[in-house]
């Protein structure tokens, strides 16, 4: 049976190759523990060694506050040149601090210190003194290596489920849902 994983890493090379903006954008679906969902947009940053989808982001954000409380999420891509559309659910966790390390030293200077300032999803008086709050950070960080935050890093969501969506004619789309099976995948055809 083919790895839903493989075929999602093909779309994205398919979607790079027409020169989709962004391609790697995903929404990422988080719940409360009473079940108040909220959705954003981040960046697919690769698959670790175990298959889990990686992003990154503030440790203290909304998104990562509600994930300590619920880690079960959910990740939606859609590319609409192709006409694709992939749907992931599981279980997100941290990554280990050496990959987030790893991560964000390949990061542009400028992103690495806005970690650094950016207290993310809470709010701040103008989005001036984050500027002012910058300048103050790269000058303390002159010279240097920008060190992690340690309230910034990784994700990776082991997927337990996966849907590969191919638009079809008459809106007979294609939706293929594959479901883990200890090593491998269960494949169930869905009706449009
Ligand atoms: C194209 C795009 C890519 C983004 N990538 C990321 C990302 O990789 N990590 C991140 O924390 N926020 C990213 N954001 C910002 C998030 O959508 C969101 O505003 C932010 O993470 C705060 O969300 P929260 O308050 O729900 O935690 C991106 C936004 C867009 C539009």
């Amino acid at each position: 049976m083919i790895d839903p994983l493989a075929t999602l890493l093909a779309w994205l090379e398919e979607a790079k190759a027409r020169g989709v903006h962004e391609p790697e954008a995903m929404v990422l679906a988080t719940a409360t523990l009473d079940a108040s969902p909220s959705a954003r947009v981040v960046l697919f940053r690769g698959l670790t060694d175990e298959g889990a989808l990686r992003f990154f982001t503030n440790y203290e954000s909304r998104k990562a506050r509600e994930l300590d409380d619920n880690p079960r999420a959910a990740l939606t891509f859609h590319w609409a040149v192709l006409g694709k559309q992939v749907r992931v659910e599981g279980r997100v966790a941290r990554l280990a601090p050496a990959a987030s390390d790893a991560y964000f030293a390949g990061r542009p200077r400028l992103s690495q210190i806005g970690a650094w300032v950016s207290p993310q999803s809470r709010p701040i008086p103008s989005l001036n003194e984050l500027v002012e709050r910058r300048s103050e950070r790269e000058a303390e960080f002159a010279g240097g290596a920008v060190p992690r935050p340690p309230f910034w890093g990784g994700y990776g969501l082991v997927p337990s489920r996966v849907e590969l969506w191919t638009s079809g004619e008459g809106r007979f789309h294609d939706r293929r849902l594959f479901e883990r099976d200890g090593q491998g995948w269960t494949l169930a055809i869905l009706a449009p």
